[in-house]
């Protein structure tokens, strides 16, 4: 069984049931592996292992696409936690539904703008006009489960895209191993810490928002990279904020710490957004590069600017193009009533709430830092050279070689 990433294979070990990383690090989620039941006609060759940046796999969904009906409804949470959504998201569902040959008509890609009436009024009405599948990103639980509810009422099955509807009803959840993501992130500290040649390390742990299942396995993986270091006394935690992916409300949590903590010398941020304004604020103060250790994930341009000048540590680089193309294989399978390959439905992760394991798609992050830009975010044409190396960022770029 292997899930890779295109640059690394990751032979995967059945460990009692549980996946376990072949490189040590164990999806900490309770993740056992499900076989597809009953065959599938047309794109058997489609598994998370054969995505790439140019999308030619979905090609081999045409015949999918073409025996199933109704439109599929993509419905995005918001703009402002993550310039991914915008980025990266939509863009890349838009092309994986286009390649599959779903026509334009029946592609739905919407976002609900950070509000959770609109993201079920959004849903309704996709279902009204014909939407036979969903596929949701989650704003919060509640909304999830009211619009899993809704669609289950309508005979509509839901994908969760990228968050884990605790307590919902959805066929398949769709995203990356997030206790790996956090895991990257508290792994990606340590060796800034090392690197910026931190004395004695005094940290800011922040969190995601708390009605997010992701920013909870987040923090699962980088407080077990943590936690030993603190026992040890290596590292000391003076702050833990109670967490947000409001980016304006977590530079705010960031200076009360910070205040509060004139010691603090780096703070865990779990992604670029929010890291952007504690960056800023940090350089009001005049701290210079590499000094006070900032983390992220996202890989936005905005990230990828701040690490390579150096106030970025580094950041959890989630090739969406293969969450986005992972999402609509698997909406096309449902829309033709049809069970996706084995290879496509590669795990299982735990709903808490609901107790029960859910069929997934998972797909593997990976720790991008300034030397590593060029060949994993550029190569792939995720953020261009154009866009990072802009004004003071040339000089950068010419640094690690980005162009
Ligand atoms: C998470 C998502 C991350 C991060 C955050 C803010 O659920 O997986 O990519 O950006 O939300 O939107």
């Amino acid at each position: 069984m292997r899930i890779t990433s295109r640059r690394a294979i990751v032979p995967l070990l059945m460990v009692g049931g549980l996946l376990a990383a072949a490189c040590g690090s164990s999806s900490s989620s309770s993740t056992t592996t499900t076989a597809a039941s009953g065959g599938s006609s047309g794109g058997a060759t489609v598994s998370v292992s054969t995505f790439t940046k140019d999308f030619t796999t979905m090609a081999d969904l045409k015949s999918v696409t073409a025996a199933g009906k109704g439109k599929v409804a993509v419905i995005l949470p918001d703009t402002v936690s993550s310039a991914r959504y915008t980025e990266f998201d939509a863009p890349y569902l838009t092309k994986a539904f286009a390649a599959a040959g779903l026509s334009t008509s029946d592609t739905i890609i919407q976002n609900a703008q950070g509000s959770d009436s609109t993201q079920l009024t959004d849903a309704q009405s996709d279902i009204t006009s014909g939407a036979t599948v969903l596929v949701v990103d989650p704003l919060d639980a509640g909304v999830g489960n009211s619009i899993e509810s809704y669609a289950k009422s309508h005979g509509v099955p839901v994908i969760d895209y990228d968050r884990l509807v605790l307590g919902g009803s959805r066929k398949y959840y769709v995203s990356f191993d997030n206790v790996k993501v956090g895991t990257l992130i508290g792994k990606g500290m340590v060796a800034c810490v090392a690197a910026w040649k931190v004395p004695s390390p005094k940290l800011a742990v922040m969190v995601g928002s708390p009605t997010d299942n992701n920013a909870t396995l987040f923090a699962q993986g980088y407080n077990a990279v943590l936690n030993p270091l603190i026992a040890a006394g290596t590292y000391k935690v003076l702050a833990r904020p109670a967490g947000t992916w409001d980016p304006p409300t977590a530079l705010t949590e960031f200076q009360q710490a910070y205040t509060a903590n004139p010691t603090m010398n780096g703070v865990l941020v779990p992604n670029d957004e929010n890291a952007a304004p504690i960056i800023s604020y940090l350089k009001t103060l005049n701290i210079p590069a590499k000094k006070f250790p900032v983390t992220g994930q996202d890989a936005t341009l905005i990230g990828i600017q701040n690490i390579i000048s150096g106030y970025q540590c580094g950041t959890a680089y989630k090739p969406i193009y293969l969450e986005a193309q992972a999402a609509a294989a698997l909406a096309l399978y449902l829309r033709a009533g049809k069970t996706p390959p084995a290879g496509l439905v590669n795990g299982t992760v735990k709903d808490t709430t609901a107790n029960v394991n859910v069929p997934s798609s998972l797909l593997i992050p990976e720790w991008v830092t300034p030397a590593t830009v060029e060949s994993t975010v550029v190569a792939d044409g995720f953020v261009p050279a154009s866009q990072i190396c802009t004004g003071a960022y040339a000089a950068d770029c010419t640094t690690y070689g980005i162009h």
